[in-house]
């Protein structure tokens, strides 16, 4: 069984490597559990691992051997943290390459695990010595958050490599976050002064969780519900959320506001077909499109919003404990395209927003790139935005807005920035 799930985990790891696809992708409701583990433990340990296998292998395998390399890091990982005795390990990785029908790897994969076990010491010592394995993350991401948090870096690639904490929001509409604790006798602890967010102190799968199919809770960072709060809704209001699957701020909102009419748009009907799940499971309404919020002209009905939420697709470098494999499948070289993605979302929507109405700007980055320099390139282009000051219970206010850091108060890190659009008669 154990040998299944390291096979299987190693064919998905292999696309990780070759970068086709996330884990997000591969990874299904169908994974077994054993499979997820290996796959998110190396992804989380990837910089380390890789580091061992260069020590250890001859040469460094061939791209169609991905797969016997992910599975020398499934077995590496399994030595380092497992409490299976080491001989059932290497068995178990070794019988995994038959399940690849690789049997020729048999001995190189035994040859190599026992080497590790004969030095095992000595190897994650001399690895202290590599900052990427040390640190497990890359040099251009170490580099860019020592720079731009010179006292919190070591604690937030630490955070970062954390099992990430299962929180939960509560549906206030159709129940109380103290009557759920109560009928339910659930252990958990509150965030701060986040009133629907709760982190479980026993982590369980989604259709374990009470109430969830009822649609009294939903899982959802207590970071990503700040933003929601941020926004104010008030009755009646339209809000466009632009980037809005799977939905999790779209229904906050709701849960904030029943009465609130809100325009939720995201790139394919896969991405949308999860908001209408989530909305119907917890019981709303809204409009929901699938479309590039970009190409306003296909989609927008020249009724301008109230207030907007632009979650923004970004480098996800704030969530790096719920998503590892951003380790391997983000370079440096993606940043300057996402902001430039940042920006053409911001200058297209921004006409779609009413005098006097706000539009939040929100990712789950702590680049400052694709947070504050975004808002200052765009209120420098833009004489009707104006940056309005806005705080929560944790994180810092930054030039242009709020930043949390990965771990600040157990959430992920995430960056929001309000902009009040002015009438034209009072802009500068
Ligand atoms: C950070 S996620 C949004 C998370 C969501 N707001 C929530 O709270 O559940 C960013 C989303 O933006 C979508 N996206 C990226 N570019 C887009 C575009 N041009 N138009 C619409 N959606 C876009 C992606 O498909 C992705 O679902």
């Amino acid at each position: 069984m154990k040998q299944n799930s390291k096979a299987i985990a190693a064919n998905i790891l292999k696309k990780i490597l070759q970068h086709e696809g996330s884990l997000a992708t591969h990874i299904t409701t169908d994974t077994p559990p054993q499979t997820k583990y290996y796959c998110y433990q190396v992804c989380r340990n990837f910089f380390l691992l890789a580091h061992l296998c260069k020590q250890l292998l001859p040469k460094q395998p061939r791209q169609k051997d991905n797969d016997i390399y992910a599975l020398l890091m499934i077995g590496l990982q399994a030595l380092i943290d497992s409490e299976d005795p080491d001989y059932a390990i290497v068995s178990e990785t070794v019988n995994a390459c038959h399940t690849l029908q690789k049997t020729w790897a048999k001995a190189l994969v035994n040859k190599v695990l026992r080497q590790f076990i004969n030095h095992k010491e000595t190897y994650l010592a001399n690895a202290q010595k590599n900052i990427e394995a040390k640190f497990n993350h890359p040099a251009w991401y170490i580099d860019a958050v020592k720079t731009l948090y010179p006292q919190q870096w070591q604690q937030i690639l630490s955070s970062n490599n954390q099992k990430p904490p299962l929180t939960l929001r509560i549906n206030n509409q159709k129940i109380t976050t103290k009557k759920y604790l109560e009928q339910y006798g659930i252990n958990a602890q509150p965030i701060a002064d986040l009133t629907s967010a709760i982190i479980l102190n026993n982590p369980c799968s989604a259709e374990k969780i009470p109430g969830f199919a009822e649609g009294q809770c939903s899982i959802q960072d207590g970071s990503a519900q700040c933003a929601a709060t941020l926004l104010f809704p008030q009755d009646a209001e339209t809000i466009l959320d632009a980037c809005a699957a799977p939905g999790g701020k779209t229904c906050h909102l709701l849960e904030m506001c029943p009465t609130l009419k809100i325009t939720a748009i995201d790139l394919t009907t896969q991405r949308t077909e999860k908001i209408d799940n989530n909305l119907q499971r917890l019981g709303f309404n809204a409009k929901v499109l699938n479309a590039n919020a970009n190409e306003v002209d296909s989609w927008w009905d020249k009724k301008v919003f109230d207030k907007i939420l632009l979650d923004a697709p970004c480098s996800a470098t704030g969530i790096i404990r719920r998503q590892p494999d951003i380790k391997l499948l983000k370079q440096q070289t993606d940043i300057d395209n996402l902001c430039q993605q940042q920006q053409n979302l911001l200058n297209n929507l921004w006409p779609l927003l009413k005098p006097g109405g706000t539009l939040l700007y929100v990712t789950c980055s702590i680049l400052k790139q694709e947070n504050d320099e975004v808002i200052k390139q765009f209120v420098n282009q833009h004489s009707q935005a104006k940056v309005q000051s806005i705080s929560l219970p944790f994180g810092n206010k930054t030039d242009y807005g709020w930043q949390i850091l990965p771990g600040d108060k157990h959430c992920d890190g995430f960056y929001y920035s309000s902009l009040k659009k002015l009438p034209v008669s009072s802009s500068p």
